[in-house]
């Protein structure tokens, strides 16, 4: 496995590649890597020649130095991780290196940006945007990988890549869960015992959510129940729990047809916040 500090040793090498007729694959991570990661590195195995996996915590899409300076930082094991997948190349640079200058362009994403993660991390997706344009022209991969986990990311990348015409495919895979069914997350290993044992509720109350739905429950009465639920449980402090179309993320009083709404939570357990959502 290769890896690279340096944009320009990265493009030489990935020059290479693509003119030996290799097509390249990008994972772009923020490291602490977990199966779910790995899930979209063997996704990308599957359908490329060269699997390149970036590790960077990103700081333009914190608005919140303490989380910044608490994301976990593992790049040892993450290598360790990759390695044993068979991941090709890593990327994992420096700050200085992904950003010499401060960018001063901004993203705005519309009506996207307006619900769910944005309010409470104003000028998270701009950072994402920019980081993830950045990967992109670096590594010019002919795929990319996101996990569904992340739906509102998912919704910004896809509309960056039709909006800025960037020639790569992106590849969405389903979220990866413990057998309790606590979604993967590098912000998992933040919890203590006891969080961790309360942690799958989420899920839990995401399917009764859904459940109730499919049965004909209004969405009101739904979100109202769901609300009751986390504010049972002393450890949770719920930030927004909502039902949205998955076309536009906006929130909905009738479901749509199968596969086209979405329910996504996010909450703080203890001091990490956790989010999930499940599409039905
Ligand atoms: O999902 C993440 O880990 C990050 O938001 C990403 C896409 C790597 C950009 O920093």
């Amino acid at each position: 496995m290769e890896v690279f500090t340096s944009i320009s040793n990265l493009r030489k090498y990935l020059v290479q590649q693509v003119q030996q007729q290799q097509k390249i694959g990008l994972v772009p991570t923020m490291g602490a890597l977990h199966e779910g990661h790995i899930s979209l590195i063997q996704a990308s195995k599957a359908d490329n020649d060269v699997t390149v996996c970036s590790i960077f915590v990103n700081p333009t899409q914190f608005n919140n130095p303490e989380d910044l300076l608490k994301y976990p930082r593992t790049l040892e094991a993450d290598c360790a991780m990759l390695e044993a997948a068979g991941c090709d190349v890593v990327f994992a640079p420096s700050a200085e290196e992904m950003y010499p200058e401060q960018p001063i362009l901004k993203f705005n994403f519309g009506a996207l940006e307006t619900v769910m993660e944005s309010a409470s991390r104003p000028g998270h997706f701009n950072g994402v945007g920019i980081v993830v344009s950045k990967l992109f022209h670096i590594v010019k991969p002919h795929r990319a990988y996101f996990g569904q986990k992340d739906l509102q990311q998912v919704a910004v990348v896809s509309r960056m890549v039709a909006d800025l015409s960037f020639d790569l495919e992106l590849v969405i895979a389903p979220t990866v869960r413990e057998a309790d069914g606590l979604a993967m997350s590098s912000r998992n290993r933040r919890l203590n015992e006891e969080e961790r044992h309360i942690a799958p509720h989420i899920f839990r109350i995401m399917e009764s959510a859904k459940n109730a739905l499919l049965k004909g429950e209004s969405v009101s009465e739904v979100i109202k129940e769901a609300k009751q639920e986390f504010s049972a449980v002393d450890a949770f402090r719920l930030d927004y729990f909502e039902i949205v179309d998955l076309s536009d993320l906006q929130p909905i009083d009738i479901i749509g047809s199968k596969g086209n709404n979405a329910i996504c939570v996010a909450v703080f357990l203890g001091p990490v916040r956790l989010i999930d959502n499940l599409v039905f």
